[in-house]
Formats: structure tokens, sequence, C-alpha cells
């Protein structure tokens, strides 16, 4: 089986002419995926509650219940037009709460999937693990750098499964690149480009906030946990990502899916050292986080990244990442992997238009004897391939079925907390370099600012 066959890809149709480089390649992914780990039987049911009711939360978790043998049994929010469409979307059996600790309680509940703001996620995953439960926390997973090692010792201390929900490591394209650039599709990597551009008011943060949005409907004290006590704003509880109390910026929301990408595709740690620059440009909104933000990281597999995320980009949005290799390029998109390659000229090629006419015909002479005319036909070939996931594929159920796949098997996920934190701890940096404006230098082994 050749190698685009072995993960389940379907080669679906080509352009090209067998045996040679040129012209485009088109391949479809298969909508096939692996078979989970064990067979699952009707009664062998994995119980989960959602904590963290948001539009994430309830997005994802209408993806895990789609797993076989998986259940929601239980929801918990802050505010209550959240739990009561919970019970819209699933049901009126299901038990809703504030607080998610009467879920933590439940010895029927197998598995737990955070939703909450980043300011939540180390604090609701660890008390689930301590209380048995396997976690699926959305990425980053840490606000604090203080939360990595915690949340990396609690998993290792209670053995449960935490998997980070930057889904694009399971993803088959994601996977397509990996095996791509291993197989040394682009030769060497010497430098990373990604990007995230928005150009919309719901781009920029700022959620639609419900018409009952109050204390009576919203659990102000409990949604801002260990955050600094401000009076009820309904600004910070509908639309956090704009504050640094809750969020983590634009490198924590975005590039630190960039990381998770780029960590995943070239197996890499993460960056030895970080820069970032930017400023809040247009959404003045009374916000404290850029909207604006440029990253440079510095990896010691001998490649550079660079990122940027703008909030302001007066164009169409998009989001993407380029691997430029020795040998050609290789692009991401949202449901594509492309690979481009434009072989260098072996023939050097002449400049010399400001030397002596004799000295230009010297050199003529000299280059048409080592390099003799080539037909035009024996021009360098180009290489163009294309994968595209099969339409309506889902990175987040694939990530669903491999953390649950872990539940059932106690292997280890695609991503585990060492992961999640060397993901999100280099997004970090970005933040730290714009407060200290200073570089900052990361140790991506032992996962510390150095
Ligand atoms: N993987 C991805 O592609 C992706 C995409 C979007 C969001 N996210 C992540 O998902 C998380 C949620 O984002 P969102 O856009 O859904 O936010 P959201 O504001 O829509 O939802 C968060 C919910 O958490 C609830 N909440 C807050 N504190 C809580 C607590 N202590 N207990 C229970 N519930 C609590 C709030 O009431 C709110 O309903 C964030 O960490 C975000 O980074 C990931």
């Amino acid at each position: 089986m050749n190698q685009l066959n072995r993960r389940g890809f379907l080669r679906a149709a080509s352009a090209a002419t067998a045996g040679t480089m040129l012209g485009p390649r088109l391949f479809a992914l298969a909508a096939g995926q692996a078979e989970p780990a064990k067979r699952i039987s009707a009664n062998d049911k994995i119980q989960v509650a959602l904590i963290g009711a948001g539009w994430r939360g309830q997005g994802i978790t209408a993806e895990a219940v789609q797993v076989p043998g998986v259940k929601l049994v239980a929801v918990a929010d802050c505010y209550n037009g959240r739990l009561d469409h919970s019970k819209e979307l699933w049901g009126n059996d299901l038990f809703t709460t504030r607080d998610y600790t009467q879920i933590l309680a439940r010895k029927d509940i197998d598995a737990v999937i955070i939703g909450t703001p980043d300011h939540w996620h180390m604090k609701v995953a660890v008390d689930a693990m301590k209380a048995g439960k396997d976690v699926y926390c959305e990425k980053p997973m840490i606000h604090l750098y203080s939360d990595g090692p915690t949340m990396i010792e609690a998993s290792k201390s209670t053995g449960r499964i935490l998997q980070v929900g930057s889904q694009r490591v399971s993803s088959l394209i994601y996977g397509k690149a990996k095996e791509l650039l291993a197989s040394g599709a682009i030769g060497q990597l010497n430098m990373v480009q990604a990007r995230w551009d928005r150009n919309s008011t719901m781009g920029a943060w700022s959620y639609t906030i419900p018409m009952d949005a109050s204390t009576e409907t919203c659990d102000w004290e409990r949604f801002l946990g260990t955050a600094p006590k401000i009076a009820w704003n309904p600004e910070h509880f509908f639309q956090w990502r704009k504050w640094k109390a809750y969020g983590s910026g634009v490198a924590g929301d975005l590039f630190v899916h960039l990381f998770s990408g780029t960590h995943f595709i070239t197996g890499s740690h993460g960056p030895v050292r970080g820069m970032a620059t930017g400023g809040l440009r247009f959404w003045k909104d009374g916000r404290d986080a850029p909207d604006v933000m440029l990253g440079l990281f510095d990896y010691n597999e001998g490649f550079n990244l660079a990122l940027r995320v703008n909030f302001v980009d007066g164009g169409e949005e998009s989001e993407g990442l380029v691997f430029t290799g020795s040998e050609g390029t290789m692009e991401i998109g949202g449901n594509f992997v492309s690979v481009n390659r434009v072989p260098r000229e072996t023939d050097p090629g002449l400049a010399m238009g400001s030397y002596t006419f004799d000295m230009q015909k010297r050199l003529t002479e000299a280059h048409d004897k080592k390099y003799p005319a080539k037909h035009p036909d024996q021009a360098p070939p180009v290489g163009f391939e294309k994968y595209v996931a099969p339409e309506g594929y889902s990175d987040t159920y694939d990530h669903f079925k491999n953390f649950f796949a872990s539940v059932r098997s106690r292997k280890p996920v695609t991503e585990d907390a060492v992961f999640g934190f060397r993901a999100a701890g280099a997004a970090l940096l970005s933040n730290m370099s714009i407060e200290k404006s200073a570089v900052i230098n990361w140790d991506p082994e032992n996962m510390k600012v150095v």
C-alpha cells in the first residue's frame, strides 16, 4: 500500500501524467477514519458532562456525543440561558447546575469536557481529575505559567487522561502534512509562517450579549473565580477574551493553534527564543488585549517561526500555515494541504553587465561550454500536489474519537498535558515579550522561561 493510501487516504483524481511531476495532482482524503481502539458495545457507554456550555462547549459536545458509546448526562454553566438551551438541545433529563462540583461528585460521570474561559481551565481540570474524571480541556491549556506543572502533575498522580482541545493535531490534513514533511516533500525545513486574519466584529471577540443578562441570570461571582473582583459587567462575562484577567489574548486564543499545528507536524517540542510586538490598533472598546500581534520564534531544529494575528486586516478573513523547505513549500488552509516544488536551476546563470564587453564575451563562452543550452522540455519540473478533506470532515470529531478511545484503552492521547503546555507555554511567550519589551528564552524540554 502506498503512503497516500496507508492512513485511509483515497486517491480520487490525478491530473498528473504517471511518472512525471508536471501539472497539479488533486487527491481527496477519504471520509473513513481509523477504527476505534476497542469495539464499543451498546452497554459500554462513557457518560460525560460539559462544564462551560458557551458556544464552543455546546458545539464540541454536539460532536463528542456523535462518537459511538458516548452519552451526555450533565451540564454546568454560569448563565441560566445556556443551561436552558442545553436542555433544549439534549432533553429535559439532562442534569444542569451552576456549580460544577456537583457534577464532579457524581459517580456515574466518567469524563468531563471543559469549555470555560481560560482562567478556569486549570482549576476545573485538576478538580475533575482528582474526582476521578478523565478530561477534555479546551485550549489554551494554561492561563498562567504556573498552571502547566500543576496540570501535568495532576494528570500523572491521578492517572487520569487529559486531552487538550487543539483539534488540528487529530486532523487528517495535519496528519498528511506531517507525513509529507517527513517524506522529504519540501526538503529541509527552514521557516514556518502562519497567519490568522480577521475583519469582523465577531472575529474581534465582540460576541452578542443576551437581552436577559443580569446578576439574576448570570453567576458573576463564580464566573470571576480567581480574577479581580469587579462590579457586574456583561461585556466581561460574555466577551471575556478581550481582557487578560480571563483570556490569554490573541496568543492564547489563536497563536496556540498555530504552535500546536507546527509542533505536531515537525515533531518539535517548542521554540527556544521568542519575541513579539503588537498593539490595540482598532477595536478600542475598553479591552486590554491587543488586536494585532506579530511573533518571531527560533527553533533548535533549524527553522524559524513567524506568526501573525490581525483583527483589522481590511480584507478577507483567512488562516493558514506555510512551511518553507530547501526543495519546496507546503501550505495548509482550511481543508487542504498542498505542496509546491520549484527546483533550483542547475545552471547558475550570469550577472556580468557591468564588466567590459571583452570580459562579457569570455564569461559567456566559458559559461556556455560548461552549461550547454537545454531544450525547453528539459526545463526543471514543477511539482504541485493538493490533498483536500472530504466535505463535512471534522477534526474535532476525530479529536474526540481519539480522546474516548484513550478513555477506554488508557493509552496516551494525541495531545496530552505536556503537549498542551508546550503549545500554550510557547504562545504565552508572546504576551510576556510584549509586557517586558524583551526577547524571552524558553526551555521547551523542561517547559520553563529561562
Ligand atoms: N479549539 C477551538 O478551536 C476553540 C474555539 C473556540 C473556543 N475555544 C476555547 O473554548 C473555551 C470557551 O470559549 P467560548 O467561546 O465557548 O466561551 P463562552 O464565553 O461562549 O463560554 C464559556 C462558558 O463558560 C461558562 N463558565 C465560566 N466560568 C464557569 C465556571 N466556573 N463553571 C462553569 N461554567 C463556567 C460561562 O458561563 C460561559 O457560558 C475557551 O477556552 C476558548 O479558548 C476553543
